[in-house]
C-alpha cells in the first residue's frame, strides 16, 4: 500500500464531474487501497478519488474509528435514488484544511453502487454512513461542502477559503 498526495482546494480536479469505472482490475483494487491508507494517515472518514487527483467515480468510507464493527470500504459509480429528512451537521474534508462548518443534508437516503468486485448493490443508509456517502458523492459532481453552507457563514469564511486557495494553487501549478 502506499500514500496518495491529497490535493486541495484550489486545484481543479476538485471541480470536475468525475468519469464513470469501467475496469474492476488490480489497478482499481490497489487504488481502493491506497486511498483507505491515505484516508486514514488523515483521520478522515471518507476520501473521493477526485481528492488524490483522479476523476474516478469512486470513494472510500472508513467508519472504523467511531463503530470498529465497521469496516472500509470502497463505493464505485455510485448513485443516490431517493432521499428522506434533512438535518444539519458539521463538516469538514482533506482538501479544504482547518475549515468546518454545518451543512444541511438528507438523513436517510437510498443508494446504489458498485463493489470493488463490480457487483451491483442497493442498501438504505442513515446516520453518519448517509452523511459522509453525500459528501463523497458530492466530490464526484465537483462539488465541495462548502458550496452547501449558509451564505452569512461562507462571507464569515471567505477570507480564509480565498487565502487556503492561493496557497495551494501555487503548490500545483509550481
Ligand atoms: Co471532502
Amino acid at each position: 500500500m502506499a500514500i496518495i498526495p491529497i490535493i486541495k482546494i484550489g486545484h481543479p480536479t476538485l471541480r470536475k464531474v468525475a468519469q464513470p469505472v469501467s475496469d474492476f482490475d488490480d489497478e482499481l483494487n490497489s487504488l481502493a487501497e491506497n486511498m483507505i491508507e491515505t484516508m486514514r494517515l488523515g483521520e478522515g472518514i471518507g476520501l473521493a478519488a477526485p481528492q488524490v487527483n483522479i476523476s474516478k467515480r469512486m470513494f472510500v468510507i472508513d467508519l472504523k474509528l467511531i463503530d470498529e464493527n465497521l469496516e472500509a470500504k470502497a463505493y464505485i459509480n455510485p448513485k443516490i435514488l431517493s432521499t428522506e429528512g434533512s438535518e444539519s451537521f458539521e463538516e469538514g474534508c482533506l482538501s479544504i484544511p482547518g475549515i468546518r462548518a454545518e451543512v444541511i443534508r438528507p438523513v436517510k437516503i437510498e443508494v446504489q453502487y458498485q463493489t470493488i468486485s463490480g457487483e451491483q448493490t442497493t442498501e438504505e443508509l442513515d446516520g453518519l454512513t448517509a452523511r459522509v456517502f453525500q459528501h463523497e458523492f458530492d466530490h464526484l459532481e465537483g462539488i465541495l461542502f462548502i458550496d452547501k453552507i449558509a451564505p452569512l457563514k461562507k462571507k464569515l469564511l471567505e477570507p480564509k477559503l480565498k487565502e487556503l486557495e492561493g496557497v495551494f494553487a501555487n503548490q500545483w501549478t509550481g
